[in-house]
């Protein structure tokens, strides 16, 4: 999942692409990102893609910076919320470790940290203090590995859509899969995509001079996960993790 690919999804951004703003149901994000919003202060948004989140933000903050490692995103991004006055738009590889970037009062970076690459995920979360004034706050949405374990025990014991059982690889294809599942690299499209387990994440944010306040489940609706969910399948739903940190 490097720059190519972010580039090339961008023209089919809507259909390809989770859309965790709308997906959010009880709205857990959103009320997360009111507590610290203030009039006065300024927000970042790391990974804004096509700027989902960037209307809520714009009315919620000061000032609000977009950015994004693509240009087309940044582009869509720019046209489809021309009407928010207060946002700046800046093409940044967080992965750089180059990365030159003011910090600000807030930042959101809401499923943007999925690259496979332990290297470049590495420079990410170094860049997310770069982001940061100390004694701001961070609110980090992040795939869960223990959802995506539980959707995988779910599928292959009630033989749910293409049961994982049924599938035949190659001893280099099941080396690969063996070699991504031990750093949490599920297999999204084909593409080894970072899942997160909740103790690794505290460990990750505390490194980088983030203090954790809380993690809690953003939960979505089975159908995110299966075409045909059976009925009875309901709580625990599958789930993202967010994090509430602060930079000290
Ligand atoms: C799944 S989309 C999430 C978009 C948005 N945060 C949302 O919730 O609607 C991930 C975004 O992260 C961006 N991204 C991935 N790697 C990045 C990097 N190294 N630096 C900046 N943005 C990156 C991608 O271009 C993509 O737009």
């Amino acid at each position: 999942m490097d720059r190519n690919y972010w580039e090339k999804i961008a023209l089919n951004y809507n259909d390809e692409i989770f859309d965790v703003f709308q997906n959010d149901k009880t709205g857990i994000i959103r009320s997360a990102i009111r507590e610290y919003s203030s009039p006065q202060q300024t927000v970042i948004d790391i990974g804004c893609a096509v700027g989902k989140w960037i209307p809520f933000l714009s009315t919620h903050f000061k000032k609000v910076m977009a950015t994004d490692i693509s240009a087309k995103n940044i582009e869509l991004a720019k046209k489809q919320c021309g009407d928010f006055t207060n946002v700046g738009y800046l093409r940044a590889d967080m992965s750089d470790p180059k990365l030159k970037i003011a910090a600000s009062d807030f930042a959101i970076c809401i499923n943007a940290i999925l690259t496979g690459s332990l290297a470049k995920r590495n420079i990410f979360f170094k860049s997310l203090s770069k982001c940061v004034k100390k004694g701001g706050h961070l609110v980090l949405v992040v795939p869960s590995l223990e959802s995506a374990f539980y959707t995988s025990i779910i599928r292959n014991r009630w033989n749910i859509d293409k049961p994982d059982h049924l599938k035949r690889y190659s001893s280099k294809e099941a080396a690969n899969k063996l070699r991504n599942i031990e750093q949490g690299n599920v297999e999204i499209d084909g593409f080894a995509t970072k899942h997160y387990l909740q103790e690794e994440l505290t460990l990750l944010l505390a490194l980088e001079k983030f203090k954790v306040t809380k993690i809690q489940k953003v939960e979505y609706s089975w159908t995110t996960e299966f075409v045909h969910p059976p009925k009875w399948l309901k709580n625990p739903y599958p789930w993202d993790w967010m994090c509430v940190a602060t930079r000290i």
